[in-house]
């Protein structure tokens, strides 16, 4: 049957290979789906490796999305200005066709599962790595009425606005700049939850019937959830709707078929 498989480093606690059997599963395809811990200097040989021996496409996670953007032959508009591919297919005439489904999954999980209207939103988007490069074309694609980036480092920020400016209403600041200021939508992209932490954010940030979204998920509350609770967020949601809508997003690519994803997320949760 058709094969496919995540690359990353590290790999193990990696969630794609059930989530993707899940969806072949319910909706009955052929295929296999392993990881594969790919050496930090061994990614693009274990690739080459994969589809000479067949494979018909991957995912790709930390830290090779940017050498998956540089070895696609053929990348999405989405995945273009990403800078990043976490989805890499093999096209009939032998070349990979690179995806970013990281965005298209954050926005399908705000709108379809969360029932969030972006249109028209003053939205905040905190951190300016790559996590967040990724998703700023399909948030800026629902037309909010603003996205502001705000990042530590006030110049990763502005490069960001630059890159996208002609795809929305996009601008930078520091965090000291957030004062003041209120959102309807506030979503943490910054590593920070990964360590408990948190940046610096103003009491009065949320406006009223504001939602947040931690791009990071855990088995409990992050720093993240828990701030947005304790200052009036009427949703807090963390980043498990947005994993398991990425991968449905390419397996959608991979097989032209749209899995369930509800069921999955109770069952995970
Ligand atoms: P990723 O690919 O996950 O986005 P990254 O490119 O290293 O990882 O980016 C990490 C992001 O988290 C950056 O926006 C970083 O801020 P800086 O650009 O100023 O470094 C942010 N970040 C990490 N730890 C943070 C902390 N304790 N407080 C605030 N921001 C933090």
């Amino acid at each position: 049957s058709d094969r496919y498989t995540v690359f990353g480093n590290p790999i193990e606690h990696s969630k794609s290979p059930m989530i993707h059997r899940h969806f072949a599963a319910q909706t009955n395809q052929a295929l296999v789906y392993d990881k594969t811990l790919t050496p930090v200097d061994g990614f693009s040989q274990a690739l080459a490796e994969f589809f000479n021996q067949g494979g018909r496409g991957c995912n790709i996670t930390v830290p090779f999305k940017e050498q998956a953007w540089q070895l696609a032959d053929q990348l999405s508009d989405a995945a273009r200005k990403a800078g990043a591919v976490n989805t890499l297919t093999r096209l009939e005439n032998g070349q990979l066709q690179g995806d970013n489904t990281d965005g298209v999954g954050l926005v399908q999980d705000l709108i379809a599962n969360l029932r969030l209207n972006l249109a028209g939103k003053k939205i905040l988007l905190l951190g300016a790595g790559g996590a967040v490069r990724g998703v700023i074309g399909p948030i800026l694609a629902q037309s909010p009425a603003s996205l502001l980036v705000a990042n530590r480092t006030v110049e990763k920020a502005n490069q960001l606005a630059k890159i996208f400016a002609e795809d929305g209403n996009i601008t930078a600041c520091g965090y000291p700049q957030l004062a003041g200021q209120q959102f309807d939508l506030v979503i943490n992209g910054t590593a920070a939850s990964l360590q408990g932490e948190l940046p610096p954010l103003p009491d009065d940030l949320l406006a009223n019937g504001a939602a947040c979204y931690d791009m990071m998920y855990s088995t409990s509350d992050t720093a993240f959830q828990i701030w947005a609770k304790s200052h009036g967020a009427v949703i807090a949601a963390d980043g498990l709707g947005m994993l398991i809508e990425q991968a449905a997003q390419a397996f959608y690519i991979w097989r032209n078929c749209r899995p369930v994803t509800g069921k999955l997320f109770l069952e995970m949760r």
